[in-house]
């Protein structure tokens, strides 16, 4: 039984994470300042975490160095951040202190603590102004987004504590991650949350410019089977979290469609204000550039999988129709259960 923190847990990767680590024996410590994320991602058929997760913020650094001392992790999980796009462009003082000087800060407690091993949830979207696909972890083109600009500067911040100190960390780059707990109700939510939210309410779901660009979407159970792996790492490593496979928008539409039982055509909409929800985003003197917001909405995403395969044994699982299935079925209660409360 190893000893292990995971931050971000309440959230949707964060709290699947540590409910596996917790069915596999492990003695798991959730954290999370529920600034994203939900109570209710921490009830289980099996165990309700809502008790024990200590409602914390990874910044508040008299918190975390007596939880540092008193718990000896083994393993620490770093999955906290903010993920939203347009709040990253919105906020950036936050999301760089949330996203940068809080994996500083995980990473200084790892080390002072003597923790054997750091995993970092990183993101495909470091990969936004790359040309060349399936992407490779090792080819970077700096991205020009803050949110992955957040993520890649504190991949560097992983790379120089693990250079330095030896500490084994592992970044994660994971692809677009679905599945049960996906955020389906804050103000923008990622495309397959939406889509939900939207059919489950009625509505006529939104796609920007034509719905045929295509990405790859990965699994969350799958990603966690890899997070698991990577734990037999012994030196610094980046892994790309992906099926290396793409499917278009417009896929995606059709099979939560047929999945909700709907018939409802989506709207297509330009790309001018994808981020509509974020007015001030397009406020004189300095909108956000309308080149960017289109390569942003019309982007390729494929990661090589080639290096999870080779070095971790690992390939994902799960067929894209059985996801969404279970993606939907989830949301589906979520949303009901929103509808309930107003
Ligand atoms: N979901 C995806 O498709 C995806 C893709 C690539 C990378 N990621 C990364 O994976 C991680 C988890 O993503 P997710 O989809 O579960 O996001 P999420 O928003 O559901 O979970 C993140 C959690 O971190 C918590 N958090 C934020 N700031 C915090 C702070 N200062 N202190 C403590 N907790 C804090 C939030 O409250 C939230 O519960 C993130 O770091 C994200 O950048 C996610």
């Amino acid at each position: 039984m190893s000893k292990i923190l995971v931050t971000g847990a309440a959230g949707f990767i964060g709290s699947q994470l540590s409910h596996r680590l917790w069915q596999d024996g492990e003695e798991v410590t959730l954290l999370d300042n529920f600034s994203y994320g939900s109570k209710d991602n921490l009830i289980f058929e099996d165990h309700d975490f809502r008790e024990e997760i200590c409602r914390k913020d990874i910044r508040d650094l008299d918190f975390m160095e007596k939880l540092f001392s008193e718990k000896h992790f083994d393993v620490v999980y770093h999955i906290a951040g903010i993920t939203p796009l347009p709040d990253c462009q919105n906020m950036p003082v936050e999301a760089v202190d949330v996203n940068v000087r809080g994996t500083v800060i995980m990473l200084d407690l790892v080390r002072r603590y003597g923790a054997k091993q750091m995993i970092f949830a990183s993101t495909s979207a470091v990969y936004e102004n790359n040309t060349d696909f399936p992407s490779v972890e090792s080819k970077v083109e700096k991205p020009s987004l803050l949110y992955p600009s957040t993520k890649y500067t504190s991949e560097q911040f992983c790379k120089a504590f693990s250079d330095a100190y030896g500490i084994p960390v592992v970044v994660l780059r994971f692809a677009n991650v679905f599945g049960p707990h996906i955020d389906c109700l804050r103000t923008q939510p990622p495309v397959m949350g939406y889509i939900i939210r939207e059919l489950f309410r009625g509505n006529r779901p939104v796609l920007h410019s034509t719905g045929d660009q295509e990405r790859d979407f990965i699994y969350v159970d799958d990603l966690i089977d890899l997070a698991l792996k990577v734990r037999s790492a012994r030196s610094f490593d980046t892994v790309n979290v992906s099926t290396g496979r793409t499917v278009t928008i417009n896929e995606i539409y059709r099979v939560i469609k047929e999945q909700m039982g709907r018939d409802t055509d989506p709207e297509y909409a330009e790309v001018g204000h994808f981020w509509a929800n974020y007015p001030e985003l397009y406020a004189d003197p300095y909108p956000i550039s309308t080149e960017i917001m289109e390569r942003e909405v019309v982007k390729y995403t494929c990661l090589s999988n080639k290096h999870a395969q080779e070095e971790y044994g690992w390939k994902p699982k799960t067929s894209l129709e059985e996801g969404i299935k279970n993606t939907v079925e989830f949301s589906c209660r979520v949303l009901k259960k929103a509808e309930e409360k107003v």
